[in-house]
């Protein structure tokens, strides 16, 4: 029987890079390598400017009865001045917060014939292959009381609540030690226990787990503000990384840069079991919407198309198909085919379509 696939594309770049995932989608359909139904749904600017809301009631209850989810990128100028409650960015944090999405896989890895593209220096990052797990419904960006007021003085005051429970810590920590079970055996977790008391909560309960639970595992605490210095210093050292809501989007923004672009990091959004095995899921790049270059035809897809091939991966376990995606990747990369973020010398530039070209190219040629 097909599966249901809603994608999400956006706006500014995310409709963009979302037009070459769905060519790839339907090259797997033709080929018989998938049975994907692919519907399509407004997030974001693009679905205030008809809905009034940056997510209509029926898009969350298809995203909800999806198999999986494929989101391209929300938010831009166009929409920067909406009340708070209306933000396109409002749209992708109620999907994440009702689908339960709390566990975000964002790999930073680093393609060989990209490691000179990288703002650091060849032998710190070739072959760096980093896992981010970042906690996705709770912390600063869920957290009560929020809200901007007016205080007795006249003066405004903006205030938000970083809180996090034992069982949301348990829970994301799990997902990062079984992970790092398959890979280095080596998680970092991260937090600022020594100004936080969410921070210190999280590094006992980590840190009780391990102990109880995975004694294989080599644990260590680290402070998210060294994380960031040891992330640009020795990467390196790092396998998996555990942090919370905004520790974690911070973080995995500079891994991005590691990897050559922004435009190359994809994520995976996974909820908890709901039954039968079956998991939420949605699939996004780590880049936003790009303004700057929107509508130019020259952001890179790759983020977008490796989001999807997180799809195929976790939520539908196609391993082969996944790989074939891949190493397409990497063919094309090695070919020398470059977007504008990751151009090299001596390399030839394209943009969003050739991209997809050349990668349906390397497909038909491995298929
Ligand atoms: P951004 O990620 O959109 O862009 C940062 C820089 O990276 C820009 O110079 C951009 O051109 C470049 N870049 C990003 N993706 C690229 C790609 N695929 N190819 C080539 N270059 C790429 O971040 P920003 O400028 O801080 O935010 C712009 C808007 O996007 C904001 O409204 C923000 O809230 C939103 N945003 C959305 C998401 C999301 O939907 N998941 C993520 C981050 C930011
Ligand atoms: C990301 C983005 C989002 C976040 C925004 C757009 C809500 O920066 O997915 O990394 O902060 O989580
Ligand atoms: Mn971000």
């Amino acid at each position: 029987m097909s599966k249901k696939i809603l994608i999400l594309a956006g706006d500014g770049i995310g409709p963009e890079v979302m037009t070459e995932v769905k060519r790839i989608i339907s090259w797997m359909n033709a080929r018989g390598l998938t049975d994907f139904a692919v519907s399509e749904g407004l997030v974001g600017g693009s679905a205030y400017d008809v809905h009034g809301v940056p997510l209509a009631d029926e898009t969350m209850a298809e995203a909800m009865d999806a198999d999986a989810v494929l989101l391209g990128a929300v938010g831009g100028p166009k929409w920067d001045s909406l009340d708070f409650s209306v933000k396109p960015e409002r749209g992708l944090l109620r999907l994440r917060k009702e689908m339960e999405l709390f566990a975000n896989l964002r790999p930073a890895l680093v393609f060989d014939a990209l490691a000179e593209a990288s703002s650091l220096k060849l032998d710190i990052v070739k072959g760096l292959d980093i896992m981010i797990v970042r906690e996705l419904t709770g912390g600063v960006y869920f957290g009560q009381p929020r809200g901007i007021t007016t205080l007795e003085n006249g003066e405004r005051q903006g205030l938000n609540t970083q809180v996090y429970t034992t069982s949301e810590i348990v829970r994301i920590a799990e997902v990062a030690f079984d992970l790092a079970y398959k890979r280095g055996k080596k998680v970092h977790s991260v937090e600022k226990a020594n100004v936080m008391e969410s921070g210190l909560l999280w590094r006992e309960e980590v840190q009780k787990l391990r102990d109880a639970k995975y004694g294989d595992i080599a644990l260590e605490h680290m402070y998210a503000d060294n994380c960031a210095m040891q992330l640009v210093r020795n990467p390196k050292q790092f396998d998996v990384i555990v942090t919370d809501n905004l520790f974690g989007d911070l973080l995995s923004d500079c891994a991005a840069m590691l990897t050559g672009s922004l435009g190359m990091l994809p994520s995976a959004s996974i909820g908890a079991d709901i039954g039968g095995g079956k998991r939420r899921a949605m699939y996004e790049p780590v880049h936003g919407s790009a303004p700057d270059i929107a509508g130019q035809g020259k952001a890179n897809p790759l983020a977008c198309i490796l989001s999807y091939s997180m799809m195929l991966r976790y939520s539908f376990g196609m391993l082969d198909v996944a790989d074939m995606l891949d190493n397409a990747v990497q063919d094309v990369l090695n070919q020398g085919i470059r977007t504008g973020d990751i151009m090299q010398a001596g390399a030839t530039l394209v943009g969003t379509s050739g991209m997809g070209d050349a990668l349906l190219k390397a497909l038909e040629a491995r298929a």
